[in-house]
Formats: C-alpha cells, structure tokens, sequence
C-alpha cells in the first residue's frame, strides 16, 4: 500500500496529522492497557453511553410509565441511525432483540415469501449462530439446508455461490464479512445472482456494520441482521437490529406474533395484524435500556463517518502487515545466519 509510514517516527507523525485522531477521545481508555484488537467481540465504551444512560434514568425515576412517551419509537429511531452506517433509508432497519432471533425472524419470513422453493443455501463455514439457526429452521419446516464447503479464510466467492442456485432455492444467507478472516462479500454480485435463481438473500453484518462501509440499499439486498455490541460499542448483550428493504415489507411475515407488532397495539384486539412498515419485525417490550446504549455507541462512528474509519483502517491493517512481514524476514534471516 503506497504511502505508509517506514518507521516509528513517520508513524508518530502520521498520528499527529491524522483528522480521525480528535474521536479517540470519545472513547474510554485505560492508560497503559494494550493496544485492543478484539472490537469484533465487544466494542469500546463510548464517554457519552454514561450520559444516555444517566438521562434515560432520570425519566424512568421522574416519569415512570409516562416515560414510554419518549421510549416507544426508540427501535426505530435508533434503527434509522444505525440505517445511516449500513446504506440504508429510513424506515427499514429496527433494533431489536438479538442477531440470532433476528436471523431466525427474517429466515422465517423469507423461506415462506418463497413457496415451492425448498433449499436454504448457507456456508459450511460461517459462524455457528448462522448455520444453527438455518439447520433449526429446516428441521421445524422440512427445507433442505445445503452448506457450500467454502475456504474457511476466503469465505463463499460469487462463483461458488452462482453455481449452487437453481430455481429450487428459497434463500441465501450468508456473512458479509467472514468472522475469522474479515474477508468481504461482494454483496451487490451476490444479491444479483440470487435474484436471478428467484431466491432471496439475508446478510448477517455482524462484522461489517459500523467497520467496513456497506450500502445495503445500493446493493439490492433484501434483508440483513447484525450485532448491537461489536463495532456499534453497545455494550455487552446489546440489542441487534434488522433490515428489511422497503417495498418487501408488506409481503413478508415474520414468525413471532408479538404486540409491538401489532396494529393498533394498544386495541388489544382479538386477531394479529402487523403494522404497516419495518415495525411489523418487532415482537414483545423493546429493550430500552440496551438500545439507547446502542444509540449512544453509534454516536462516533456517525460523526467521524465510515469511509474516513475504513481508509484508516486499511492503512493501519496495511501497517501491521507490512511491519510484521519485515520483522519476520528478519528474524528468520538472523535464524540462518
Ligand atoms: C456473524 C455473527 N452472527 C451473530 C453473532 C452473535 O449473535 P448473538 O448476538 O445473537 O449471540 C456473532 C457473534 O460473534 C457473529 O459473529
């Protein structure tokens, strides 16, 4: 990669100039703590998720109930802002429950807004929630699962996946960015082969919201799921969120009749009938309390935006692999000698 620091002090140099270096201090650090690489499993804590929290306190102990005045809209507030990190308008992402039940919601949904198809089309190797919760809903509804054995680091190429679809498969769910190697989906490719098979396609963003910029709406896709408490640095057991693409949403019906689906909610009225819109995807009481932490969370990434944190990131990746390379030809080379 052209451009990269050679040494220590064109590092520290690069440090001082970059415009991306006043947003480390929205974040708590430890001083002295090492450098942390394990954002794919927790995220940082962000200096304003204290603030949320403390204001979201203060109206539950000054308005109690009368609190949900500012609560129920909250899954899809946040939505629309976590919307704003994965190319998404408003209006088709709620933040809800968790990635796994959101997997299973809209695999559900898919699989029944595809009658005569019978195969899920997955990845042998794709993290085990995906493939658990693919395999739980074919042994309740008799589809077929079919695992592409894939490489494990390059994950599925468009080819493979292209070869694998035929006028019998209902859905491909697949990964947009492999958890063990952070190799990258080509999103658009794949959401063009599916629909060119009929099938439609559910993306998990678990590792690619909030890290890698990703433009759900441009790529045609019709549903994604991802992670509240990764890159989105909403805590530990935040809340995921979920996409449906606008003109889907009348057709699909999700599995969990829950009232904060329902028309007219607070009818209480004898028969289900889901709202219009994203809102049809939610199921019981939102999570209120993981969700504006997850609100918070995203705060940083909005303000510095993703392509600047992605061209960042490359050149950090790029760093680190160029740095590492020369510390092993060198190491090996004084091993010989
Ligand atoms: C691709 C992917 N999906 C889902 C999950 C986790 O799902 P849940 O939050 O439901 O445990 C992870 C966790 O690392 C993941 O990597």
């Amino acid at each position: 990669m052209e451009g990269l620091p050679r040494d220590r002090e064109e590092a520290v140099r690069a440090d001082a100039e970059d415009p991306l270096a006043p947003y480390r201090s929205l974040f708590h650090f430890v001083e002295g703590a090492p450098i942390y690489l394990d954002g794919n499993s927790l995220g940082r804590q962000p200096r304003q998720t204290a603030g949320a929290m403390e204001a979201l306190l203060g109206q539950w102990r000054g308005e109690l109930v009368g609190g949900w005045d500012h609560w129920m809209e909250l899954p899809t507030l946040a939505g629309d802002r976590v919307g704003q990190l994965v190319g998404a308008k408003p209006g088709q992402v709620v933040v809800s429950d968790s990635t796994t039940v959101n997997l299973y919601k809209l695999a559900a949904a898919a699989v029944e807004a595809r009658p005569g198809r019978d195969i899920i089309l997955g990845d042998a190797n794709d993290f085990p929630t995906v493939r658990y919760v693919l395999q739980g809903l074919a042994a309740r509804t008799g589809y077929r699962l079919r695992l592409l054995a894939t490489d494990p680091v390059e994950g599925p190429g468009t080819k493979e996946i292209a070869r694998e679809l035929a006028d019998d498969v209902a859905l491909v769910c697949l990964s947009a960015v492999n958890y063990r190697s952070g190799a990258i989906l080509d999103l658009r490719a794949v959401t063009e082969a599916a629909h060119q098979a009929g099938a439609l396609v559910l993306f998990d963003l678990s590792h690619a919201a909030g890290a890698v910029p990703v433009d759900l709406d441009g790529s045609g896709a019709d549903l994604a799921v991802g992670c509240g408490y990764k890159y989105l640095n909403g805590g530990p057991g935040a809340p995921a969120w979920l996409y449906v693409r606008a003109d889907l949403q009348p057709s699909l019906r999700q599995p969990i009749w829950g009232w904060f689906g329902q028309e007219d909610q607070f009818g209480m009225g004898p028969v289900y009938n889901p709202v219009h819109g994203i809102g049809r995807f939610l199921t019981g009481t939102p999570d209120v309390v993981g969700i504006t932490a997850v609100n918070a969370g995203i705060e940083p990434l909005l303000a510095a935006s993703l392509p600047a944190l992605w061209a960042k990131t490359r050149r950090l990746v790029g760093l680190l692999g160029s740095r590492s390379e020369e510390l092993l030809v060198r190491s090996y080379e004084g091993f010989g000698s």
